[in-house]
C-alpha cells in the first residue's frame, strides 16, 4: 500500500466520529480541515522506522500489555546528567529488566519556576542542559534497537508563563489572551473559586493569579506560573495536537497526558472530569490512531476509581490505553500503616472485576506525593473517621507514631481540611532510612523484607509494573532540596534526589542493602517475564487467607495457577488457605504444605500450584 493510502484508510475509519466530536465542541469547518491537513503533514514527517513499527503494532494492538513489560520512571538529570549520559546507562537499565523508560519532563522550562518540568516553555525544545531533540531521537533509536519503549509527558493543561503564547498574552495581544483565561475583574474568578477545589492549597493557594502589568487575572489551577490553556478555543486544541504529534514523531512509544481531568473549565463546576475532557481525549486517541498508531496514551488521572475508569472509554470508542492504578497504590500504603488488608482486598476486587483490556500501571511510588484518596465510606463503617485516619497515616509515615519506622514529610498540609498528603521514597517508607540511621541490623532486615514484599505484591497485580528510579537499590529520602530556593517549598523533591550510583555499583554485593533489594527484585522480575500465570489475560482474584494482615492473590492462566501471599504485619503470621494440592515456592523450589504457610513479618511467598 502507498503511504498516502495507509493514511487515507486510517483517516476514513475515524473521520466521521472525529468530525462529529470536533463540531460538537468547535463548530468550525475550516479549523477541522486544517487539523486534517496537518495530521497528514505529521504523518509524512514520521520516519520510515516509526511507520514500520506503527504497522507492526497495529497488527498486535496488545503489544504494550505483555508480562515482559517493566517500566521505570526517572529524571534524566538525576539519573545521568544528560540525554547522552542516559543513553550510556541503558545497559544498567537493562540489568534492572526495564524495557519501558518514562523520561520525566525534559522540555524547556524556566529554572525555579518549572514544577519539576511541568511548566513547559517550549514544546519543541529540550531543556538545554539536558541535550537536544537530536539527542532524543538518537536515544529513541537505540532504545528501539534494544527493545525498550520510551515514554514522555505531554503537559496539556497549561503552559509556563514563559511560553511564547503567554508572553504575547502578557503584552495584551488578544489572540493570545484568548488561549488562556483572562479576567479584568475578580467577579468571575470569585465565582470559580466557589466550586473549584485547590490542587496545591498551601504551596499555591487559589486558582487565579493577578498580573499587575496588564491588570488582569489569569487562571492558574496549579502554580501561578502555570497558565491554564483554554480548550474552548479551537486554535488551542489544534496547536496542542500538533505539539502532541511533533513529540510522538520524536520516537516516543508512550505519551503520558498530564493532569488531563483538568483541561476543560466550566463555571459552577469543579472543573474536573467534565464531559468535554472525554471528547478531547477520544479525539486525541483517534488522531493518534490515524497518524501514529504505534503510540500509547497513558492518562494521568489521579482521582477516585469511578472517575478514573471512564478514561478508558468504551471498547468501541476507547480513550486512554493505560491509566495509573492510583487508588490501589494509596490503599496499599494505608494497609502498611494499619497492618490490615481489608480495604486493599475490596479495592483489588473492584480492579480485578474490570475488563482485561483495561490496562493499569501499577506502582508503589512516583514523583508525586501520595494523596490519601481512600474509600472513606467503607473505613467509616469500620469506625474510622476520615480526618482522624488521614492524621494517623501522616503521623505514621512521617515517623511520628510510636514504633513507626517510616520517614518522610507532609505535602500541602491544608489545616482547614486536615488533608495533608505525604512524600518519601519506598525505601524510607519501609524503614531503610531509620534502620540505617540507627545502625540497627535487625530493623534493616525487616525494612528490606517489607520493601521486597511490596514489590512482589506489585509484580503480582495485573497490569504494567512501574518502578521509581532508585527503588531498585533502596534509595532513601534526599533532604538537600531544602537548600535550593526553587525547590525548598515543595517537599516532593524529597523523593526526587540524585540517583546514587554508589548503591548501583554495590548491587552485585548481597551483603549490602542495595544488593539484597536489587537481587530479589531481579529474581521476581525474571519469573514474571517467564511464567504464563503473569500473562495480561490471566485471571487474578483475591482469596481469603484467614487473617486480616495477609493478602492472598491467585493468578490463573489455563491450567496454571499461582498464589501470592503477602504479610502486611510486622509479626509472623500463618495463612489458612481453602486450597487443595501441593504448592511449590516459585523462588526456592521448596514444596509447601498448603494448609500451613507461615510468613515472617512483612514476608511473602509466590507459590505455584501443582
Ligand atoms: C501532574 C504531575 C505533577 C504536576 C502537575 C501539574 O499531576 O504529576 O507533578 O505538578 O501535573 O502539571
Amino acid at each position: 500500500m502507498k503511504t498516502s493510502e495507509i493514511f487515507e484508510k486510517r483517516l476514513q475509519r475515524h473521520h466521521d466520529e472525529l468530525r462529529w466530536l470536533y463540531m460538537e465542541l468547535y463548530e468550525n469547518d475550516s479549523m477541522f480541515a486544517e487539523l486534517c491537513g496537518q495530521m497528514y503533514e505529521y504523518y509524512l514527517a514520521r520516519s520510515q522506522k516509526m511507520k514500520a513499527l506503527d504497522q507492526k503494532r497495529e497488527k498486535n494492538p496488545a503489544w504494550f500489555r505483555g508480562k515482559d513489560m517493566l517500566g521505570m520512571m526517572l529524571y534524566i538529570d538525576n539519573f545521568a546528567g544528560t540525554i547522552q549520559g542516559l543513553q550510556k546507562k541503558l545497559p544498567y537499565l537493562e540489568s534492572c529488566n526495564v524495557n519501558y523508560i518514562h523520561l520525566m519532563p525534559f522540555l524547556d522550562s524556566p529554572e525555579g519556576r518549572s514544577d519539576g518540568g511541568y511548566a513547559v516553555a517550549d514544546f519543541r525544545k529540550v531543556r538545554p542542559d539536558l541535550g537536544s531533540m537530536d539527542d532524543l531521537a538518537k536515544l529513541s533509536e537505540e532504545c528501539h534497537e534494544r527493545g525498550i519503549s520510551l515514554c514522555m509527558d505531554f503537559v496539556m493543561n497549561h503552559t509556563s508563563e514563559e511560553h511564547e503564547w503567554a508572553r504575547r498574552a502578557r503584552q495584551g495581544e488578544g489572540e493570545y489572551m484568548s488561549r488562556y483565561f483572562f479576567y479584568d475583574t475578580y467577579d468571575i474568578p470569585a465565582q470559580y473559586e466557589e466550586t473549584v477545589p485547590q490542587v496545591f492549597p498551601t504551596t499555591a493557594p487559589g486558582n487565579f493569579t493577578w498580573l499587575p502589568e496588564i491588570g488582569h487575572y489569569v487562571m492558574t489551577s496549579f502554580y501561578p506560573y502555570q497558565w491554564d490553556l483554554n480548550y474552548r478555543n479551537p486554535r488551542v486544541f489544534n496547536e496542542m495536537m500538533y505539539n502532541f504529534l511533533y513529540l510522538a514523531n520524536q520516537g516516543m512509544d508512550i505519551i503520558r497526558i498530564d493532569a488531563v481531568p483538568y483541561i476543560w473549565k466550566e463555571l459552577g463546576t469543579q472543573c474536573r472530569n467534565l464531559k468535554q475532557v472525554h471528547t478531547i481525549v477520544r479525539m486525541m486517541r483517534m488522531i493518534g490512531e490515524i497518524v501514529c498508531p504505534g503510540v500509547v496514551l497513558l492518562g494521568e488521572v489521579v482521582m477516585e476509581p469511578e472517575k478514573v475508569v471512564p478514561y478508558f472509554g468504551t471498547v468501541e470508542k476507547p480513550e486512554c490505553h493505560m491509566l495509573y492504578n492510583v487508588t490501589t497504590m494509596a490503599t496499599t500504603w494505608n494497609c502498611v500503616a494499619t497492618r490490615d488488608v481489608r480495604l486493599l482486598k475490596k479495592q483489588m476486587d473492584i480492579v480485578n472485576g474490570l475488563p482485561k483490556e483495561y490496562t493499569f500501571l501499577n506502582y508503589l511510588r512516583c514523583h508525586d506525593d501520595i494523596g490519601w484518596g481512600l474509600d472513606f465510606g467503607t473505613l467509616k463503617t469500620w469506625g474510622m473517621d476520615e480526618v482522624a485516619h488521614k492524621k494517623y497515616l501522616n503521623d505514621y509515615f512521617t515517623g511520628n507514631y510510636p514504633d513507626s519506622v517510616s520517614r518522610g514529610e507532609l505535602y500541602n498540609d491544608d489545616p482547614r481540611l486536615g488533608d495533608a498528603r505525604f512524600c518519601g521514597t519506598t525505601a524510607s517508607m519501609c524503614g531503610v532510612e531509620s534502620a540505617g540511621f540507627e545502625q540497627d541490623e535487625k530493623k534493616m532486615q525487616d525494612a528490606i523484607r517489607m520493601d521486597i514484599m511490596l514489590h512482589a505484591y506489585m509484580l503480582t497485580q495485573s497490569g504494567i509494573p512501574m518502578l521509581y528510579s532508585g527503588d531498585e537499590v533502596g534509595q532513601v529520602n534526599d533532604y538537600t532540596y531544602k537548600q535550593e530556593p526553587g525547590k525548598a517549598a515543595d517537599s516532593r523533591y524529597i523523593h526526587r534526589g540524585r540517583f546514587n550510583w554508589e548503591l548501583a555499583e554495590a548491587c552485585d554485593d548481597v551483603k549490602t542493602v542495595s544488593g539484597q533489594i536489587f537481587r530479589a527484585l531481579g529474581q521476581l522480575e525474571t519469573l514474571r517475564k517467564k511464567e504464563k500465570v503473569f500473562d495480561a489475560d490471566a485471571d487474578c482474584q483475591v482469596l481469603d487467607a484467614g487473617d486480616d494482615a495477609l493478602l492472598c492473590l491467585m493468578r490463573c492462566k489455563g491450567k496454571e495457577r499461582m498464589i501470592g501471599l503477602f504479610n502486611f504485619h510486622d509479626m509472623e503470621r500463618q495463612a489458612v488457605l481453602a486450597q487443595e494440592g501441593v504448592l511449590k515456592d516459585m523462588l526456592s523450589g521448596k514444596v509447601q504444605d498448603v494448609r500451613a504457610v507461615t510468613l515472617p513479618g512483612h514476608g511473602f511467598v509466590w507459590l505455584k500450584m501443582q
